[in-house]
């Protein structure tokens, strides 16, 4: 205990330079708000975005003054200098790797949103670079935290469904969130590919619960439904001027989900029949003002008022990966822009028994396997999992704190989620894509990574 006091002042807790000040940041000074009134030791000492409306959103979140403000990283990087210890990268997929570097060689601990960078050789660069530094490095695969999928992973572990043998997981984008965010959104419609920028998070906690490395994949992915050739007859460029929307017809009217309050007629109900007043991704075409008024011109002006169908969007709506890892089971990976929620339901099969779940719902099942009736009843396992991805977001955070402590302790460092163990779903990624673009060939891992 005594010694653990005279440790104590080398701690130096989180003084943190955001970088890229966008939604995902929002999010993560949010939750990062939330764990310092609980007690942690987490403190922002600067904002770098060339655009003020994010770093304004988190300013006001935070109460801090003026001065944490700076248009680039590179300012704020000269400017506070050691007084910062850890950086938040949370730019554009493209952005990332320039400013990993630049963070890691400036000394800086890292949170760095996923994926980390949009080819093999760049996540190789940021990970000899932080080999070199030492300091934390976390990818936020978050989820890895999410309370059910490691719950699974420990089931798993335990031996409790025997020896893992296959397993499905479908990756439920929700048709909603796939046009708002990939259809119509100008990061994502095209680059980078959507196996990495949206599910790198799956190939990555597939590995993470069978605990045997992905050796062999191939893949099959198709744009089915957003294309101009599927577009309603009579649809015009922008919502607004559409007759489908006039007449109230049109599954993907902009119009009336980004602004609800003008049709009180039609009410809309959701999932435990609430009310929808409005949906939460239709945000991104207004992010900073609310109002009708300005929700209007976002129709008249931006993207998200475009015809989603007329878009020249490139992204698979349904895409396919079916995985092979060390000592032979397999997973069939499946992503589709068509379902009512945006989920994942996973089913991991074992020689023992089978584990079922539902990233949205929270339920987890398990049945095992008996000698005298065939099959248990099916049991439901209790899990906690609130908030962002499953409550993935905010285990995320307390992990990284926590490896930051240590090493201010000058212990050894690794978290759940740190670059190297990230690496093998971004090759994943990358070997998919390249599969699903060449007729579905098999890709052995190994050898798809040594020709980098
Ligand atoms: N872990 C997850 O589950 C998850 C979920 C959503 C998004 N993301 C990732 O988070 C990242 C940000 O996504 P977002 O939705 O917040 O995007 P966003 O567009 O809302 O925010 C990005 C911000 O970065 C700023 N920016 C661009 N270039 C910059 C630069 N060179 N220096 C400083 N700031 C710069 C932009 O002005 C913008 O404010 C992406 O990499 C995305 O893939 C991760």
């Amino acid at each position: 205990m005594f010694l653990y006091y005279l440790a104590k002042p080398t701690v130096m807790g989180l003084n943190i330079i955001f970088v890229g000040c966008g939604n995902r940041a929002e999010h993560i000074a949010y939750n990062m708000r939330t764990l310092r009134n609980q007690g942690y030791d987490i403190n922002i000492v600067g904002l770098a975005d060339p655009d003020k409306s994010g770093r304004t959103r988190i300013a006001k979140l935070w109460e801090l003054d003026d001065s944490v403000h700076f248009d680039s990283f590179e300012k704020a990087v000269s400017k506070i200098g050691k007084n910062a210890n850890t950086v938040v990268n949370a730019t554009p997929d493209d952005a990332h790797k320039d400013i990993a570097i630049l963070a890691i060689n400036s000394g800086y601990h890292m949170l760095l949103e996923k994926p980390m960078a949009l080819n093999l050789k760049d996540c190789m660069e940021i990970i000899e670079a932080q080999n070199k530094s030492g300091k934390v490095l976390s990818v936020c695969h978050v989820l890895r935290y999410a309370p059910l999928f490691s719950t699974i992973k420990e089931e798993v572990a335990k031996g409790t469904i025997g020896m893992v043998t296959s397993m499905d997981l479908n990756e439920e984008v929700g048709h909603w969130h796939f046009v708002v965010s990939y259809a119509q959104n100008p990061m994502w419609n095209r680059e980078p590919p959507i196996i990495l920028s949206k599910s790198s998070h799956d190939l990555d906690i597939l590995e993470y619960i069978i605990g045997k490395p992905a050796v062999a994949l191939n893949s099959r992915a198709h744009l089915l439904q957003f294309k101009k050739e599927n577009a309603p007859r009579n649809s015009t460029e922008r919502c607004l001027d559409c007759p489908l929307h006039k007449e109230g017809t049109c599954i993907y009217d902009a119009v009336r989900r980004i602004c609800p309050e003008n049709y009180p007629n039609e009410v809309l109900k959701g999932k435990e029949n609430q009310v929808i007043k409005e949906h939460f991704f239709m945000q991104k075409a207004s992010p900073n003002d609310r109002s009708t008024e300005a929700k209007m011109t976002a129709l008249k002006r931006t993207d998200y008022g475009r015809c989603a169908y007329k878009m020249n969007n490139t992204v698979p709506d349904t895409y396919h990966v079916m995985i092979e890892y060390e000592g032979g089971a397999l997973a069939n990976f499946m992503l589709t822009g068509h379902s009512p929620e945006a989920t994942r339901r996973i089913k991991v099969y074992g020689t023992l028994g089978v584990i079922e779940g539902d990233l949205f719902s929270g339920d987890l099942e398990l049945t095992k396997f008996n000698a005298m009736r065939g099959n248990t009843e099916p049991v439901k396992i209790e899990i906690k999992s609130k908030g962002g991805h499953g409550g993935g977001d905010i285990e995320l955070i307390k992990d990284f704190v926590q490896q930051v402590e240590n090493y201010d302790k000058g212990k050894k460092v690794d978290t759940r989620s740190s670059a190297r163990r990230s690496l093998s779903s971004h090759v994943q990624a990358f070997a998919a894509e390249y599969s699903r673009l060449n007729g579905a060939i098999p890709i052995n891992l190994a050898e798809f990574m040594k020709k980098g």
